[in-house]
């Protein structure tokens, strides 16, 4: 059976990647996103690349860290998230200038040298090794001596609900292709050894934990129930579930069945995300 799209992919063909999706996930967990970008180091004045920016919802923090003199720089594959971001920027919603574009950011079209620091968010995921190491070296090419390369992803191992049964998620996961396997549960944890070994030096890597309970507020019921909501037709192969795993996705994701997960008075949701920094060195 072929897998059918998901409501939440881009006409790119990734998915969870839409602007409705971004923008869900950006609510509900603002305030541990704003903590992870503020950590790497970002300073005022400077010039920074978000490299797969989605619709833009890191460039609003951004832009307050940069702020009037600096300048961000937005680059997407997707031609609606691009499209979103620009009609953002029309309506000069940003304390410093932005400048969206639609590109790959595994050759990008910039210069050498000439960004401060690389924002990348959630897009690792989606890349093979390979894949990786030719953005990698994207970055370390356009960003200046001295300057910062940050890396910020979702942890899959570290994603958990309950109550269910406890081992539903590792099954699936355990269902994944080899490179999902590679890019959600290996690479993540590595990520510091990755960026050592692709010459960036200082590198630091740090793991943010977001955990919700009940009762959740309006902008985690949202994006939390669209997640469930999503399942039919997710990123994981349903059709090759166990029959009996793929009953109960089928009955804690339905709002109308008894077991639905988001009325359970113990209801718990964590996801996990790494942030690794490293500077680039001379060259
Ligand atoms: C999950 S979204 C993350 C968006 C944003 N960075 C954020 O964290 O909100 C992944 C984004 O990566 C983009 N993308 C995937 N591969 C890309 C590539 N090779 N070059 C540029 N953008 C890419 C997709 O179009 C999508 O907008």
């Amino acid at each position: 059976m072929d897998q059918q799209a998901n409501q939440y992919e881009t006409t790119t063909g990734h998915n969870f990647s839409t602007k409705d999706w971004l923008n869900l996930h950006y609510k509900a967990v603002e305030n541990e996103y704003a903590s992870m970008v503020q950590s790497v180091g970002i300073q005022p004045g400077w010039r920074v690349l978000d490299a797969a920016c989605g619709n833009g919802c890191f460039i609003q923090k951004l832009s307050e860290l940069v702020s009037v003199h600096g300048r961000v720089d937005a680059i997407d594959l997707a031609p609606e998230n691009i499209a979103a971001l620009q009609s953002n920027v029309m309506k000069k919603q940003y304390q410093c200038q932005v400048y969206p574009m639609r590109g790959n950011i595994m050759a990008l079209p910039y210069e050498a040298n000439v960004f401060d620091a690389v924002w990348c968010s959630a897009v690792t995921q989606f890349l093979s090794n390979d894949e990786f190491q030719s953005v990698i070296s994207e970055f370390i090419r356009v960003v200046r001596p001295g300057g910062v390369i940050a890396i910020k992803e979702f942890d899959g191992t570290l994603f958990y609900f309950s109550p269910s049964v406890p081992t539903l998620l590792w099954n699936t996961a355990g269902l994944m292709d080899e490179q999902k396997q590679t890019s959600f549960l290996s690479r993540p944890i590595q990520m510091k050894t990755v960026l050592k070994n692709s010459g960036l030096i200082e590198v630091t890597q740090k793991t943010y934990l977001i955990e919700k309970r009940q009762p959740l507020n309006e902008f985690e019921k949202k994006y939390i129930s669209a997640f469930f909501d999503a399942q039919d037709v997710s990123w994981v192969t349903l059709d090759k579930i166990p029959e009996n795993d793929r009953r109960i996705w089928k009955l804690i994701s339905n709002p109308k069945s008894k077991q639905y997960i988001l009325n359970e008075q113990g209801f718990y949701w964590r996801e996990g995300h790494i942030v690794a920094v490293g500077i680039v060195p001379s060259h």
